[in-house]
């Protein structure tokens, strides 16, 4: 599998808190608290590459030249309802940023990406955007909301997930090349139900503990 754009981040800190994400018997609230967790632990790793200027400014003890972020504009994207979870860690990190939604639901039978809502910063396109959401399985839910961001104008768009299938990522890279992503994990495979093996179940039923 090509894995030229993939950034798979096996810090031993992911590694644990999704070895807990992915425990059955782990609740609604540590779950969604984990959740957030690595998603601000991804994010340290997804921006690392992001831009700084220099400036000038005076500490207690004398004039100084220091490195701030060159103001490059950010928008937050989550898939619903399961990249919810992720957004709280990402702001933590970025607190400037936007955050445009989109909904979208997988139909049970054909598991194809139905869209059902959709509302982004009115400066979408001028921004770098960064889609979130924990599973990325089939690829059809990440390879539209990509879509959906270009057809916006997006052009510098990154994706965060969690867990991913090797499916997803070949799925994703095939449509959209030019887009980075972060996984925490590569899994094995998908089930008869396009669920990921050994992945960690319903996301969002987890998150909001729904079922
Ligand atoms: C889950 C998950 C992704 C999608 C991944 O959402 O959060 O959005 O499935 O599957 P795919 O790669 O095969 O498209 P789901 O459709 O279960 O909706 P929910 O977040 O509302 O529970
Ligand atoms: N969506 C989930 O929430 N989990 C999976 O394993 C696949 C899709």
């Amino acid at each position: 599998m090509e894995m030229q754009h993939v950034h798979v981040l096996n810090h031993p800190l992911l590694q644990h808190k999704l070895s807990i994400l992915r425990d059955k018997n782990t609740g609604v609230k540590e779950f969604r608290e984990i959740v957030g967790e690595i998603a601000s632990l991804m994010c340290y790793e997804a921006t690392r590459d992001l831009t700084t200027e220099e400036v000038e400014i005076e500490t207690p003890i004398c004039k100084a030249k220091v490195q701030v972020l060159s103001g490059k504009k950010i928008a937050i994207v989550p898939i619903l309802r399961a990249g919810l979870g992720m957004v709280d860690g990402v702001t933590a990190l970025i607190p400037s940023a936007k955050v445009g939604h989109i909904g979208l639901y997988r139909d049970p039978e054909t598991h194809e990406p139905v869209k059902y809502y959709c509302k982004m910063p009115s400066d979408i396109a001028e921004r770098d955007v960064l889609i979130v959401d924990p599973m990325l399985a089939t690829g059809g839910s990440a390879v539209a909301a990509i879509s959906f961001m270009k057809e916006y104008g997006c052009k510098n768009i990154r994706m965060m997930n969690i867990i991913a299938a090797p499916e997803g990522i070949e799925a994703v890279q095939k449509a959209h090349p030019d887009v980075e992503l972060y996984v925490a994990a590569v899994d094995q495979c998908l089930n008869e139900n396009a669920y990921i093996v050994p992945g960690l179940g319903d996301a969002g039923d987890r998150i909001f503990g729904t079922k």
